[in-house]
């Protein structure tokens, strides 16, 4: 098999073939994430090397002050993005305001991202990644607005993430089917291992942080009750996994199936509607798992549909089989 699989770039020149939405200046953006990501990947384990020297660690090897690896991720990211050509604005779960791209690159689409996804895993050597939402730009003249970023998830043009863990894995949809890429370190390139993933209409693992069990409404807890009663007919009780980060939880959701849920919690009254964000992790991960026929929900309304009113703004997030998200729905919105 070794040197028989497509690389992302000759993989995007096919599928152009038969998605109109796969242009030359999406194949050069995807392009741009891959090498962004590539580097992220060094450089997350070089982190952990640096973090054994113990403190080293305070100074990197250029001699600069290290910064948190989220904003070191989100520095590479964004420079990549800011000079790709294609993009006319940006967002990220590091900054807090849009942020333009060098003058005289504008291009036609958007892009949001979490440069490090599962960041306070890093320590520990558990797997993190990266996750990306693309949008073509929709308001007139070459510079972007807030308004090209703040669009609902089923407007976006591609979505996808990284997850860097025993493997580096690429994962994207652009509307014709999801795809995912294995990095061959040694070639650094990305090449075709998981054409066509799809998720199975119902599993039997659940993911969610049992932690806050106290802080969930009566519906939430009763539905995670159900799982864990024992009823052999409908694979009950299901198996719990749980990484805390949304990349690693996420991926394998699609490929063993069942659910992953971050629901709304009273334990922190800035976050009435969960931690999770929007633009730069729900609705991506809602267009995957969508192309790879499973659905994500608020619990009330497809993720899909929710127009953004703010770049961070928080959803409760149940993502994965299809059978189970549109059952979890069901005990949520059980009048009390
Ligand atoms: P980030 O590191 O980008 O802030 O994301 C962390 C998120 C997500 O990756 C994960 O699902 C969730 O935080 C875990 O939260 P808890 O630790 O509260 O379970
Ligand atoms: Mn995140
Ligand atoms: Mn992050």
């Amino acid at each position: 098999m070794e040197g028989q699989t497509l690389s992302l770039a000759a993989h995007l020149r096919d599928e152009q073939k038969k998605n109109p939405k796969i242009t030359n200046g999406l194949i050069s953006l995807l392009g741009e994430m891959a090498s962004a990501s590539k580097a992220i990947s060094r450089d997350v384990n070089r982190a952990g090397l640096v973090g054994i020297l113990g403190l080293a660690n305070k100074v990197n090897v250029q001699g600069e002050e290290v910064k948190k690896l989220d904003e070191y991720s989100n520095e590479i990211v964004r420079a990549q993005m800011s000079k790709s050509g294609q993009v006319c604005i940006m967002a990220s779960e590091e900054v807090d305001n849009s942020m333009p791209v060098d003058e005289g690159c504008e291009g036609p689409y958007t892009i949001a991202f979490d440069p490090l996804d599962g960041s306070s895993n890093i320590d520990v050597n558990v797997s993190i990644g990266t996750i990306f939402s693309i949008h073509h730009k929709i308001s007139p003249g070459t510079k972007g607005t807030d308004d090209d970023l703040l669009q609902p998830g089923n407007k976006q043009v591609c979505a996808g993430y990284v997850l860097y863990g025993s493997s580096t894995m690429l994962v994207y949809t652009a509307g014709s089917g999801v795809h995912g890429f294995t990095l061959d370190q040694g070639v650094g390139e990305f090449y075709l291992s998981h054409p066509n993933m799809q998720i199975k209409p119902k599993g039997d693992i659940y993911s969610i942080n049992e932690g806050n069990y106290l802080y969930w409404d009566k519906n939430t807890q009763k539905y995670i009750d159900y799982l864990k009663a024992e009823d052999k007919a409908t694979k009950r009780p299901y198996k719990a996994r749980y990484v805390g980060s949304l990349v690693a939880d996420f991926h394998r959701t699609l490929i063993y199936g069942g659910l992953f849920l971050y629901p709304m919690d009273y334990k922190d009254p800035q976050k009435p509607k969960g931690k999770l964000r929007l633009l730069y992790e729900a609705a991506p991960m809602a267009y995957v798992v969508q192309q790879a026929g499973g659905y994500a929900s608020t619990g009330f309304e497809a993720i899909l549909d929710i127009k953004p009113t703010g770049l961070h703004q928080r959803v409760p997030l149940i993502i994965g089989s299809v059978e189970d998200v549109k059952q979890a729905e069901k005990f949520i919105q059980r009048k009390a």
